[in-house]
C-alpha cells in the first residue's frame, strides 16, 4: 500500500523531469483479463481530468474491457475525481456510498477511485476507515499502472492503494480513446508550480513538466491525418509553457507551430496573466486558425486579496494585460473565473472585482465561494465571513456576470459567425450544436451531414448562456 503524503506533494526540487516513452505496458496475459466485462469512468474535474479519463478508456479497452452505457451495469467502475472545492468532494463521496449498494447485489464490481482526490492524503485515509468497499485507490502520476493495479484487484482479490507523492515525469505512451471526433485535448504541460494559496492543484497534480515540444507536434500532425477540426492545448498555465524545458522555446513558438499544423481550430486553457507575452498576442493575432478566445482568470479584483492569494499580479495590471488583449484582438471574447469570501474579503474588496467586472465586461465568467482545501495556506487564514455574507455576494456578482455575458451575445445577432458542429442539441434533438470560433454555444436546425463540420451560422436570437442560428449554404 502506497498512500500519498501532504509532506511529500509540497517539495519542487531541481531534479529533472524524464521523458518516459515506454513506461506504459500491457503485459500479454492482461490482455484479455477484460474479455466479456464491461467498464464506466466517471469524470469529476476539469479538461484535464476528462482528457485523463479518455487515457483510462483506452487502457482499459486494451485489457479487452468494453465500454457500459450506465454505471449500474458495468463490472469496473472508476471515479475520477476533483478535489478543486468541498463540493467536488461531497459528490465523490454520495457516490461511492451508491456504490456501496451496487455491490450488495454484485460482489464482484471493481470500485476504483482516482484522480486529484485520491491525491490527497486526508481523502485516502477516509476512504480506508470509512468506505472499505473501495477495492482501488490510484492517483494522477500512475495511470500507466492500471494494467497491473487491476490485474491484483481482480485475480488476487486485493485492495490497492497506489498514490504517488511525487513531482513526476512525463510519460509519453500512454494510449488515448478520445471523446469527440471533431475535438480533442493535448496536453502541453502537467502540474502547477505556482502554488495559489487557495489551491489544491499543485499538491495533487505535482510539478510543473513541459512535454517537449517534438511529442506534442506528432499528436497534433497525427490528428489532423485523422481529420480533427479543433485542438485545444491543456495546461494549469500554458503561457508558462517550455519554461522548465532547457530549450529556448516557449508558448508563442507552441502556438505558431501547432498553428502552422493546418488544424482549423487551436484553443489553449489556461492563460495565468502573469506569463502573458506580447509575443503570444502577436501570434494569435497573426494565424487565423489561433482562435480569438481567451481565459483570463481573475480570481479578485482587490490587489490585496491578490496579494493574500498570491497570484503575482496587481488589479491594476489585470487591467493593463486585459486592454492589451482588446486593442490588438478586438474580435476576441474574454471570459474569467473568480472566487468570492476569500478570508479577509471586505465588502470593498469585494466591491473592487465587481469594479473590475464592470470595466471587463466578460462574455463569462465562472464564479465560486471560496473553499479552504486541507494544506493549502488559505486554508489556515482567518475567515470572518459568514456563509450568508459569502452567498449574498456570489449572487450580486452572478447578476453582473450575466448581464454582461447577454450584452456581449447581444451583439452578435444578425451576424454570421463560424460554428464547428459536434452533434446533435441537449435540448431538442432537432437541433444541432457548436461553438463559434469565440466560444459561444450555437443552436441550429440542420441535417446531421454537417456534423464535424465548420459552417457559417447567421445569428437569429440570443440568450445569456447561448444563441440560436441558421445555417447559412
Ligand atoms: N490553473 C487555473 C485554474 C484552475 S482551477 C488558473 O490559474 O487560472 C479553476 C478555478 O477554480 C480557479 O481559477 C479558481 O477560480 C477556482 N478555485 C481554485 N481553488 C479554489 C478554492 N479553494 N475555492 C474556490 N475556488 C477555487
Ligand atoms: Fe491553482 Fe494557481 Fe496553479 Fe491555477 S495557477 S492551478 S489557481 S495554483
Ligand atoms: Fe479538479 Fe484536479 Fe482539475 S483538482 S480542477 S481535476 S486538476
Amino acid at each position: 500500500m502506497l498512500k500519498p503524503s501532504l509532506k511529500e506533494a509540497k517539495i519542487r526540487t531541481k531534479k529533472e523531469v524524464l521523458t518516459k516513452t515506454n513506461e506504459y505496458i500491457v503485459k500479454h496475459d492482461l490482455k484479455k483479463l477484460g474479455k466479456d466485462k464491461t467498464y464506466y469512468v466517471k469524470t469529476y474535474g476539469c479538461q484535464m481530468n476528462e482528457h485523463d479519463s479518455e487515457n483510462m478508456k483506452a487502457i482499459l479497452e486494451d485489457m479487452s474491457f468494453t465500454e457500459s452505457k450506465t454505471m449500474e451495469e458495468a463490472d469496473v467502475i472508476f471515479l475520477n475525481t476533483c478535489a478543486i472545492r468541498e463540493n467536488a468532494h461531497n459528490k465523490v463521496f454520495g457516490m461511492i456510498g451508491r456504490v456501496k449498494t451496487l455491490k450488495e447485489t454484485n460482489p464482484n464490481i471493481i470500485l476504483g477511485v482516482c484522480g486529484c482526490m485520491a491525491q490527497e492524503e486526508v481523502v485516502v485515509d477516509e476512504i480506508l476507515t470509512k468506505y472499505k468497499h473501495v477495492d482501488l485507490v490510484f492517483g494522477t502520476h500512475n495511470i500507466h499502472r492500471i494494467p497491473t493495479l487491476l490485474e491484483d484487484c481482480m485475480n488476487k482479490k486485493e485492495k490497492q492503494v497506489e498514490v504517488f507523492s511525487i513531482e513526476g515525469d512525463v510519460i509519453e505512451n500512454i494510449p488515448v480513446k478520445r471523446d469527440s471526433k471533431y475535438k480533442a485535448w493535448v496536453n502541453i504541460m502537467y502540474g502547477c508550480d505556482k502554488f495559489c494559496t487557495y489551491c489544491i492543484v499543485p499538491y495533487t497534480r505535482g510539478k510543473q513538466r513541459s512535454r517537449k515540444p517534438e511529442f506534442i507536434l506528432d499528436e497534433v500532425n497525427k490528428l489532423v491525418k485523422e481529420g480533427y477540426k479543433e485542438v485545444t492545448l491543456l495546461g494549469q498555465n500554458v503561457n508558462a509553457y517550455g519554461k522548465d524545458l532547457d530549450l529556448d522555446y516557449g508558448m508563442e513558438d507552441l502556438l505558431r507551430d501547432v498553428a502552422r499544423t493546418g488544424i482549423p481550430r487551436v484553443r489553449f486553457v489556461t492563460s495565468h496573466p502573469w506569463d502573458f507575452t506580447d509575443e503570444m498576442i502577436e501570434t494569435i493575432k497573426k494565424y487565423d486558425n489561433i482562435m480569438p478566445y481567451i481565459h483570463l482568470p481573475l480570481q479578485s479584483g482587490s490587489s490585496k486579496i491578490l496579494k493574500l492569494m498570491g497570484r503575482r499580479y496587481t488589479k491594476e495590471e489585470y487591467l493593463t494585460l486585459f486592454k492589451k488583449l482588446k486593442q490588438a484582438l478586438p474580435y476576441s471574447s474574454i471570459t474569467t473565473d473568480i472566487i468570492v469570501g476569500f478570508p479577509g474579503e471586505t465588502e470593498e474588496d469585494f466591491e473592487e472585482t465587481l469594479e473590475v467586472v464592470n470595466t471587463c465586461k466578460y462574455d463569462s465568467a465562472f464564479t465560486f465561494i471560496f473553499s479552504p482545501r486541507v494544506g493549502t495556506p488559505a486554508c489556515r487564514m482567518q475567515d470572518d465571513i459568514t456563509l450568508e455574507e459569502k452567498n449574498e455576494r456570489l449572487q450580486r456578482l452572478n447578476k453582473l456576470v450575466n448581464q454582461y455575458s447577454k450584452e456581449a451575445n447581444d451583439k452578435y445577432l444578425g451576424t454570421t459567425v463560424p460554428v464547428l458542429l459536434e452533434g446533435p442539441s441537449e435540448k431538442n434533438e432537432d437541433y444541432l450544436m457548436g461553438y463559434t470560433d469565440t466560444m459561444k454555444l450555437v443552436n441550429v436546425k440542420g441535417d446531421s451531414k454537417y456534423i464535424g463540420k465548420i459552417v457559417n451560422v447567421k445569428i437569429t436570437d440570443v440568450k445569456t448562456w447561448s444563441m440560436d442560428g441558421e445555417i447559412i449554404e
